[in-house]
């Protein structure tokens, strides 16, 4: 798959470190020598730009700024029309530190904020819940299980995709429904967040651990 990341931070480094080796990757941001040291370091192949560049590259574009920054990245990225057909990662945590809660955009999560701005791109919430470190395990495995990365969305041709991306990472993939369940997954991952800044390891997660489900 071709993957353009928008944003060079510790998110962008831990997930495309995993995808270098199957995928085509472009790093980009506001800042290009940032975008180049990251792009560098993963590889001679991986590409480097500005947003708008990597939201052309990209069949996937990984939504990976602050959250804060989301939208003003979607702007510099070319906006709506750019996005059109795309899948858009949401991977942002809109958490605000001050008392751990999820801000909420008009009762919508901020990934469907994303879809009312962005129409035509097919939005998928994944990779919210776990810390960057987690992402750099290699597996992310706890107890001889491998990590459950819940994931959701509208288009069911853009999840698959995002269920490739999670199986690359070494993790099971678990659909959990639409894009409106994100509302349930960013909380989730506020839960996670408290806990890390009251002191826990950076590795705690919320796994989900389930026998292997049988047909009756
Ligand atoms: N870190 C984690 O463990 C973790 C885990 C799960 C989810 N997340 C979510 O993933 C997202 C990225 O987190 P991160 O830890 O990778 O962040 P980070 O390391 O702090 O990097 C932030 C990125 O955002 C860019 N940025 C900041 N303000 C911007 C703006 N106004 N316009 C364009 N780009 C801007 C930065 O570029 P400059 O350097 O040029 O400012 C940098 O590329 C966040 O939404 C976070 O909630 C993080």
């Amino acid at each position: 798959m071709k993957i353009g990341f928008i944003g060079y931070g510790s998110m962008a480094e831990a997930l495309a470190s995993k995808w270098v080796a199957k995928h085509s990757l472009f790093i980009g941001g506001r800042n290009i020598e940032k975008a180049e040291n990251l792009a560098k370091k993963l590889g001679k192949d991986v590409e480097f730009g500005s947003e708008k560049e990597a939201a052309t590259f990209g069949e996937i574009v990984v939504l990976a700024t602050r959250h804060e920054a989301v939208f003003e990245a979607i702007d510099a990225a070319g906006g709506s029309d750019a996005l059109t057909d795309k899948v858009l990662l949401d991977i942002n945590n809109p958490v605000d530190t001050s008392d751990f809660l999820a801000k909420s955009y008009d009762g919508l999560s901020l990934s469907e904020a994303i879809a009312k701005v962005v129409p035509h791109a097919h939005v998928v919430k994944a990779f919210n819940m776990c810390q960057a470190s987690v992402w750099q395990m290699n597996p992310p495995v706890f107890d001889d299980r491998p990590l459950v990365v819940m994931y959701c969305g509208d288009n069911e041709q853009a999840k698959q995709q995002i269920a490739v991306l999670i199986e690359d990472v070494g993790c099971e993939a678990k659909d959990i429904g639409d894009l409106k369940y994100a509302r349930m997954l960013e909380p989730a991952a506020a839960i996670v967040i408290k806990l890390l800044f009251s002191g826990h390891d950076p590795l705690t997660v919320l796994n989900l651990i389930q026998p292997e489900i049988k047909a009756i």
